[in-house]
């Protein structure tokens, strides 16, 4: 992989691109209101960097972070992600996002929803549950001693392979929690969302979690 392509380009899609910029990736942002409104992060992130539209960044990047609003994923335009490695860091908030039924309910993973949304990306959650600050400065080579993990889940195991490895070059460990229907065990207000953890704690903690009920 070559290119990170962000739908988003707030906390957590500029401060991936951070990572990825400085782990050697060329990088594309993308926001609702285009391009132009981008020249401040772009010239921020260097030469690495460029912004376009959604489209656009959707059909350059080898893998594709969505980071939006979840309120805001019916908006993201599932054809031009057909096929695409799509990372999901999206979490459900619903003062921010209203209610949902279907995750008040449980009948989906936030993640789950998002595919059923972008229904031919390859969705593999991760980054939803770090700080974006410190998605640029947590990273460590791999084997050094309290390396943070972060989790990951997608039903398609070739592409979470490969953002086990994006991950790895961004310096984090990874724990695979199943397929998305398990990503649950690191939504929102779970043990596992938000602290600095290593893989041996985070599988720990992970595996030892109970559903939120949401309502
Ligand atoms: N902040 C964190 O530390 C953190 C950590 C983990 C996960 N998350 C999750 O990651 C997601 C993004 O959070 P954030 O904090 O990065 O949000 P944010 O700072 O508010 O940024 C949201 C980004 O999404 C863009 N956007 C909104 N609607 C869009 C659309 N229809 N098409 C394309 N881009 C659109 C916005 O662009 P415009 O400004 O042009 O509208 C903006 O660049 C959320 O689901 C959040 O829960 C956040």
């Amino acid at each position: 992989m070559t290119t990170l392509s962000t739908i988003g380009a707030g906390n957590i899609g500029f401060n991936v691109a951070k990572a990825a910029v400085q782990a050697g990736y060329d990088v594309v942002l993308s926001n609702s209101r285009g391009p132009e409104t981008l020249a401040d992060k772009v010239a921020e992130l260097g030469e690495r960097a460029r912004a376009a539209t959604v489209e656009e960044a959707a059909a350059a990047g080898d893998m594709v972070l969505v980071a939006v609003p979840l309120h805001a994923i019916d908006q993201v335009p599932g054809d031009a992600l057909v096929g695409k490695i799509v990372i999901d860091a999206n979490n459900y908030y619903p003062q921010r996002d209203e209610r949902i039924q279907a995750l008040d309910t449980n009948a989906l993973t936030t993640s789950e929803l998002v595919q059923a949304h972008l229904k031919a990306a390859r969705i593999v959650k991760a980054f939803n549950h770090i700080y974006a600050a410190q998605i640029p400065t947590d990273g460590q080579p791999a084997g050094s001693d309290g390396r943070r993990a972060l989790a990951v889940a997608g039903d398609d195991a070739e592409a979470k392979a490969r953002v086990v490895e994006f991950l790895d070059t961004l310096g984090f460990d990874a724990v695979d929690l199943g397929p998305l229907s398990e990503s649950w065990r690191i939504e929102r207000d779970t043990p596992g969302y938000g602290p600095r953890m290593t893989a041996a704690e985070l599988a720990d903690v992970t595996a030892g979690t109970e559903r939120i009920k949401q309502l």
